[in-house]
């Protein structure tokens, strides 16, 4: 079955587009195939895969509001295995729209629902707020990676999100859970960048993962030409790096599924 992931932490700027598509990209260049869902008015992600802005394009906010379902609304981009499912400024409505409406917060579930499974993965972009855009996001999926920048305030409204997440999985989504966190424009060459990944190491303990990306300018450049990084450079040091995360992510997934399933066996066979 296809597994979620949204990519969220509502700090601005902190690489949640940037790692929504170059690991989505990094999925599909492992031939595993990967729908990128943006769930950002701002629609960087689109935008950022080379869909220029179309107001006649079908997008997010008709899922949301229930004026297209998914099939009809979902991309191919130019790599093979990539599919997005884009964003207009549009969106910034449904967040208004929405508040009186039946079963607000599970839009976006219901309407993935019945697409997951033609894919290995579905990443989601959030916005850079924990709105109902972002709730609907967090409702939506099996499993929540944030993005954090190694600096004094990163875990400034972090415990908001942990808080969020521990609230939905108490309500609408029990299952849910914390894929990991990952540093962004990381720059080894500081001690505060060591120090702080020192603090967080302390706080998410095994959920800080193993891969780190470097502030690295070939990934701020992409998507001005419309390309993941490993379509614009394939050879730099951040194109490199969202490969090894999504070799990281996959393995975990792997390793839980194997562990889930022994569980079961486990449970089947001490039954009988
Ligand atoms: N590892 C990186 N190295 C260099 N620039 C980066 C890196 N990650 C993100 N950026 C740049 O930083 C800015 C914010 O990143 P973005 O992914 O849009 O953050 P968010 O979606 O959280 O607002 C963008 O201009 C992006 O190109
Ligand atoms: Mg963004």
């Amino acid at each position: 079955m296809g597994r979620i992931i949204a990519v969220a932490n509502q700090k601005g700027g902190v690489g949640k587009t940037t790692t929504a598509i170059n690991l989505a990209a990094s999925f599909a260049a492992a031939e595993v195939k990967c729908l990128l869902v943006d769930c950002d008015p701002q629609s960087n992600s689109t935008s950022g895969l080379g869909f220029l802005r179309d107001p006649e394009r079908l997008s997010t906010y008709d899922l949301l509001i229930g004026s297209a379902n998914a099939e009809q609304a979902i991309l191919p981009t130019e790599l093979e295995g990539l599919f997005v499912l884009p964003a207009h400024k549009n969106l910034i409505g449904a967040n208004i729209e929405l508040v009186a409406a039946e079963e607000r917060e599970f839009r976006l579930r219901n309407a993935l629902q019945p697409i997951r499974d033609q894919f290995d993965f579905v990443v989601l972009d959030c916005p850079p707020a924990l709105d109902l855009l972002t709730l609907n996001a967090l409702v939506a999926t099996d499993s929540v990676l944030i993005p954090m920048q190694a600096e004094y305030f990163a875990l400034e409204g972090i415990s908001e999100l942990m808080d969020t997440i521990e609230r939905l999985r108490q309500s609408f989504n029990p299952e849910l859970q914390v894929e990991g966190v990952v540093l962004t424009m990381y720059d080894d060459r500081t001690n505060l960048a060591h120090q702080v990944t020192q603090e967080l190491k302390k706080y998410f303990g095994e959920k800080l993962l193993k891969t780190v990306v470097p502030r690295n300018v070939r990934l701020a450049e992409a998507p001005s030409y419309g390309k993941p990084a490993l379509l614009y450079d394939v050879h730099s040091k951040g194109a490199e790096s969202y490969i090894r995360l999504a070799k990281e992510l996959m393995d975990r997934v792997l390793r839980q599924n194997k562990r889930a399933l022994a569980e079961k066996l486990a449970a089947a066979t001490s039954g009988s």
